[in-house]
């Protein structure tokens, strides 16, 4: 092992070295507790309002005792908790800020590694990015799916099933004690969303990325078997720090090969593209729409997980976990790819055995033939959209039909279940500034409501299109991530009532069909909305942040010169 980091701010004859010896005495830990061991910061994101991570306080604690154990020296150091179910306009708006929370963490304190825990969304982008970027060893520790939901004797899936009931509800189909039911009974345990949302696409990406334990992001939050997974998790942060694993060496264009096609295999969230792409481009990895599209297209969809497909997060880890998933996959995957064990993907899959058909399928009787996430372009998204196919009704793959645009979301909201809104199921929704300007921060809208009348009549499923995100729990017909966004001027925001829209999935087309002439016309007349943030992080936001193609980040955050050490002294 090198010179551990951390004895440059505790080990040398100085007052600032005084000084932090001083105060770890206070803290009560002498030479013997942190002398020539691994310091290994614990960056927590649990929370009073974060029940997705409420069982972090017992599992830091597990954590921590597998660190002693190896022989490091855990702190837990608090991040900003980004709780999904709470946090408005989006927790996405602050995925970026816990990026640089957790790198200037890990940058400014006698740190030599790192277990980053996190789940809820976009916790785990977050802590990955800022770690990535920070560049010392670490491993994540996943939250964990939360246990299957349960109400009126029937299984409840997170989001997936909330969204459906909501329909049936506004079709006038749903009474109030089945509300209340639900409500009780859909989240009953610590833990993540338990469908294949993008909690548990991202948790199961960064595995399949090699920074976290083979098999770990498929137990569940209350298993026995988490507590005993984070004592390992604390145990092999210290083992990286001693084998200097830094991120560098983990992240490479094979490991993001093996994500993105991992994501396609299990059905996975369309947040993950955004999220691979900022992922990726913090580790100077060159992942863009074209290559997602190409490598989720070779890749056959073998998880029946909710909103895809049947079962939840639950019953994957029953069946053999991702492990298992991914020794299916194997023919597929960049077997040499290291992992953050020190050992590469082929070896800690070796043996997995999937031990049910139903939830894991086999490569000759896939749930979908190959890329359940899709990438499109055309005259209405030059620079790319995506959609879940898989999540999609397979009658709206190929469609046509007139716009009813949507100024922004209280436009959406004020007029969408007017009985006089001239719509039919052929229409096709269209939601403007929505965007990662727009929103601000590209919230989780692209599931646009079906106006009422529609649904009264039974209509489920329509052609919705938006520069807006959506949740990983959600299905429909969604066209997602148009870039350009509307707020910046992207052809979206040149859409009116009555244009013709054509969508083509299987030739990756979403086309706007209005003249060029007639579009220019209308771009001379198109202006800018006023910023909605004016001061403070919303603004810095607004005016760094990229496209959804280019993956959110903000501009100044992506791979670039190292930064130097703190100054000693
Ligand atoms: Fe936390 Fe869904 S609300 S993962």
């Amino acid at each position: 092992m090198t010179e551990l980091r951390s004895a440059r701010w505790l080990d040398t004859d100085s007052l600032r070295a005084f000084g932090h010896r001083s105060r770890l005495r206070q803290l009560g830990y002498g030479p013997s507790d942190y002398r020539g061991k691994p310091i290994i910061a614990i960056i927590d994101t649990g929370s009073d309002i974060n029940p997705c991570h409420m069982h972090f306080r017992q599992r830091v604690e597990d954590v921590k005792r597998g660190v002693w154990q190896a022989g490091g020296f855990p702190l837990e150091m608090p991040a900003m908790s980004l709780a999904e179910a709470f946090q408005r306009p989006t927790s996405m708006l602050y995925r970026n800020m816990l990026s640089m929370e957790v790198e200037e963490l890990l940058r400014s304190y006698p740190v030599d590694g790192a277990v980053l825990m996190g789940g809820c969304d976009k916790t785990t982008p977050g802590l990955v990015m800022g770690a990535v970027s920070a560049g010392l060893p670490c491993i994540f520790l996943p939250a964990g799916p939360m246990l299957r939901g349960n109400a009126c004797g029937k299984v409840l899936a997170s989001g997936t099933s909330v969204w459906k009931m909501w329909a049936d509800r506004r079709a006038g189909l749903v009474g109030e004690e089945e509300m209340e039911a639900v409500e009780r009974g859909v989240a009953r345990s610590a833990g993540q969303c338990m469908t294949m949302g993008t909690a548990s696409t991202m948790t199961a990406a960064v595995e399949a990325l090699g920074l976290a334990l083979p098999g770990s992001s498929s137990v569940p939050a209350v298993d026995s078997r988490h507590a005993q997974m984070a004592s390992e998790v604390g145990r092999r942060s210290v083992a990286a720090v001693r084998d200097n694993l830094t991120p560098d060496k983990i992240l490479t264009d094979a490991a993001f090969d093996n994500a993105v096609r991992v994501v396609a295999a299990l059905g996975g969230s369309t947040n993950s593209v955004v999220h691979l792409v900022a992922m990726a481009r913090r580790a100077g990895v060159s992942l863009d729409l074209t290559r997602f599209d190409r490598l989720c297209a070779e890749v056959p969809m073998l998880a029946n997980i909710a909103p895809s497909g049947e079962y939840l997060m639950e019953d994957l880890f029953y069946a053999g976990g991702l492990r298992a998933l991914m020794a299916r996959l194997s023919e597929l995957l960049e077997l040499g790819a290291l992992t953050v064990t020190g050992r590469t993907v082929g070896e800690e899959i070796a043996g997995a055995t999937v031990y049910d058909d139903k939830v894991i399928r086999p490569l000759e009787d896939p749930l979908w033939p190959g890329g359940s996430l899709a990438v499109l372009r055309g005259t209405l998204a030059p620079d790319g959209a995506v959609i879940k196919q898989t999540a999609a009704s397979r009658e709206l793959l190929v469609h046509r039909g007139p716009a009813v645009v949507f100024r922004d979301y209280e436009d959406m909201e004020r007029r969408v279940d007017e009985e006089g809104l001239e719509v039919t199921p052929a229409s096709v929704l269209l939601l403007q500034r929505a965007g990662p300007v727009g929103g601000p921060g590209m919230p989780e809208w692209g599931q646009l409501p079906l106006p009422k009348k529609l649904l009264r009549a039974g209509v489920r499923d329509m052609v919705r299109i938006s520069d807006a995100r959506m949740s990983g729990t959600s299905f429909g017909t969604c066209v997602l991530h148009v870039a350009p966004e509307s707020a910046v001027g992207g052809p979206l925001a040149l859409v009116r009532d009555g244009d013709l829209v054509s969508l083509d999935v299987p030739g990756r087309r979403l086309d706007l069909e209005v003249p060029a002439e007639e579009l220019a016309r209308r771009r001379d007349t198109w202006a800018p909305g006023p910023p909605y943030y004016k001061r403070g992080w919303g603004k810095l936001y607004a005016t760094t942040v990229r496209q959804a193609n280019e993956g959110c980040d903000l501009d100044f955050l992506e791979y670039g010169p190292p930064t130097p050490e703190p100054p000693i002294h």
